[in-house]
Formats: C-alpha cells, structure tokens, sequence
C-alpha cells in the first residue's frame, strides 16, 4: 500500500474523465483501509468504487481511496438457495458471471452493469425489472467514524429505486467492504415480463429459457442501446426517472398522447426521462467531445477529452429544457464532484 501523488483519475472512471488528485491509494483488504482511514494531514477522503456513476468537473486535493478488495465466498448451500458474499472490490458484471457460472440465479438480469460489487447497494442498482434488493440479505460497511465493521440488513438499507440509507442519512459515512446476496440454486425465478427481454428471447428462438440465456439477451439489449464504457466515456443513466402526479400526465397526455409512463400507485405515474430527453430534441446531439448517447437519450457521453464542467453544463441545459416544455424536474443519478 503506498500513497502516490498527483495521480490521473482518468482510468478509475468510466466516464472516463482527466481530472488530477492531489493523493491516491489502492486498498486491497480492510485492515488497509482501516489505516489509511485513520491517516491524519489530508484535507478530505473520498472513497472510489468503480467509478461508474460519477462525474468529476475539478482535479482534486484530497486522498483517493480505491477500495480493491477482492474475493467471493459461498457461506451456506442446498439443492434450491445459495448465500454468496462478494467482497466490494469485485467488478459487478464478472461477479454475475462468476454465479451463473455456478449456477446460481437470481441476478442474470443485472448483467453488464458496469461498477463494482460495493457500489452496488447505494444506488440499489436496477436494470429490466430486477433491483439488487430483491436479493439482498446484507452488507458490511466500515465506519468512518468509529473504524469499526457493521452490518447492514435489507431492512437497514431503507432500498428504494435507486436510492438507500448510503444515499440519505448514512452518505459519505460509512465504506462498503463486502455485500451478501440469497440466490436460487434450482428451480430460479426468471424475471423475463420486461418486455424487450421477452421479445429478444423470441429473437434468439428460445421458448424454454436457463438463467444463462436471460443474461444473453439482457447483455444483446444492452449492447445495442448502451454505449460501453470502454469505447465511450458515460456513466449509465445520467438522470432519474422522474416521479409526477397522475393528475400532471392527464394533463400532459392532451399535449403528448404517446408519453410513456410506469404506474407508481393510484396517484403517481414514471415517465421515462429518456423519452423526455428525446423529445427536447437532444438525443444524438454532439457537441465536441461530449453529447447524449444516439440510441439513449438518459445517457451522456464522453467522445474523448470532454471536461466533466463541459457534460455538467449539458446536463443542466436539459433539465431547464424539460423543466420548461414539461414542467418535470429531472434529478441527476450521478454524483457530481
Ligand atoms: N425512451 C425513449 N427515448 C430514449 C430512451 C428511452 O423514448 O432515448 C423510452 C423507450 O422507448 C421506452 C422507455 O423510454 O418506452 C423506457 O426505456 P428503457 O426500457 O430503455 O428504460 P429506461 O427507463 O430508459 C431504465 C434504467 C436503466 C435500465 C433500463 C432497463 C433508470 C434511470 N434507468 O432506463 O438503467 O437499464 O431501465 O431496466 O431507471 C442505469 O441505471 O445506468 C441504467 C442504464
């Protein structure tokens, strides 16, 4: 463990950012990170995942804790359940791999989504009709007050879409080391009524589908609507779904009578600000190095050598652009820093 200076962060985002941090420091077990935790004479610490839902728009003076620690484990077994803890410096997307490797369902439908296993629960990560939650058993944070390891139940993290405590009272407090899922061993529960996964199971000819081939078709609609971030710069969803009233979307339905909505309950409908975005007139526009993604519009996108200042200002233009045509206020999904 070794602390460098002046370190470019630019590989340790998938937005794929050039800013310059003043201190850095790879972890790669929790003693490490204890330490590092405990260091006096650094102005602030920030702590980085896989850096796939942030966007940096300054260099930075503060010590930057890469938390790298590795390893999975299957803690109980039998013919229908598996409890598998993953330990936070695992690349999500090799983690689903590495189950449906074994066998084990649950999480197929979470495939390709980029970042790392600790960074999962925060935002209670979510992609065709499965959230992390509803696999969740619970999850080990480090204290950064008290240096001390807690755990965390389903019920502690307060999961909502896309939200947790991580996100609310507990944000900035706590190091997530490791996270503990209950997956199917037999007989798995696919989740294929999202309708772009049924259509391409179709596509693929397969009427009897394994948890295998409902990570195949996520990962083909994926492919083909999300740019990888390791061709071009982006953070997934730049925005949140925005939640309205349904009184609103009658209301709007007169002026836009093909706007898609999820209902929420009796008096709250989801509108898909992809679908906003697009209809601003932004989907595809570049502007430089930096745009909104052609075949997404709730993703911005880094061509090269975009200042994250530059993608911030797009992204404040369109949300006074829905603002205005829609009266929808549209909340970032990545952290600014
Ligand atoms: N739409 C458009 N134009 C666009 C994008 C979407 O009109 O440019 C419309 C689509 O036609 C469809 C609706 O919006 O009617 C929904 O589109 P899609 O199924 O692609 O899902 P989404 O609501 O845009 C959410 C998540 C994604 C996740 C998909 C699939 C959020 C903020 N985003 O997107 O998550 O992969 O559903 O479950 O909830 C991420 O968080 O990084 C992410 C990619």
């Amino acid at each position: 463990m070794q602390i460098q200076e002046n370190i470019s962060l630019k590989p340790y985002n998938t937005f794929g950012i050039d800013v310059i941090t003043k201190y850095f420091v790879s972890v790669s077990n929790i003693n490490e990170l204890k330490a590092v935790l405990n260091l006096k004479g650094y102005p602030e610490k920030l702590i980085l995942g896989g850096g796939s839902n942030m966007l940096l728009t300054k260099d930075l003076e503060a010590l930057v804790i890469h938390v790298n620690i590795k390893g999975i484990e299957i803690v109980s077994i039998d013919r229908d359940y598996v409890t598998v803890k993953a330990n936070a410096g695992e690349n999500w997307h090799e983690f689903v791999l590495w189950c449906l490797d074994k066998g084990f369902g649950g999480i197929e439908n979470l495939a390709l989504i980029p970042g790392n296993v600790g960074s999962a629960p925060i935002q209670n990560i979510g992609a065709y009709g499965v959230e992390l939650k509803d696999v969740f058993v619970s999850c080990e944070a480090l204290s950064i007050q008290t240096n001390a390891i807690e755990s965390f139940s389903k019920a502690d993290c307060d999961f909502g879409y896309r939200d947790s405590i991580f996100k609310q009272q507990s944000k900035g407090k706590y190091v997530i080391t490791s996270v503990t899922l209950k997956l199917s061993n037999n007989n798995h529960k696919l989740n294929i009524k999202y309708g772009a996964i049924a259509s391409q199971l179709d596509f693929m000819k397969i009427t009897q589908p394994s948890i295998v081939d409902v990570s195949k078709a996520v990962i083909a609609i994926r492919s083909s609507k999300l740019p990888n971030p390791k061709d071009i710069g982006n953070s997934g969803s730049f925005f949140k779904n925005p939640v309205i009233p349904k009184a609103q979307y009658d209301d709007l339905l007169n002026s836009f009578n093909d706007m898609p909505h999820y209902p929420i309950s009796n008096d709250e409908v989801k509108i898909p600000a992809g679908w906003l975005i697009e209809k601003a007139g932004f989907k595809g526009k570049r502007f430089g190095d930096y745009g909104v993604h052609k075949n997404q519009a709730l993703v911005l996108v880094n061509y090269g050598n975009a200042k994250g200042k530059d993608i911030l200002r797009l992204s404040i233009l369109i949300q006074k652009t829905v603002k205005r045509l829609f009266d929808i206020s549209i909340d970032a999904e990545v952290n600014i820093l």
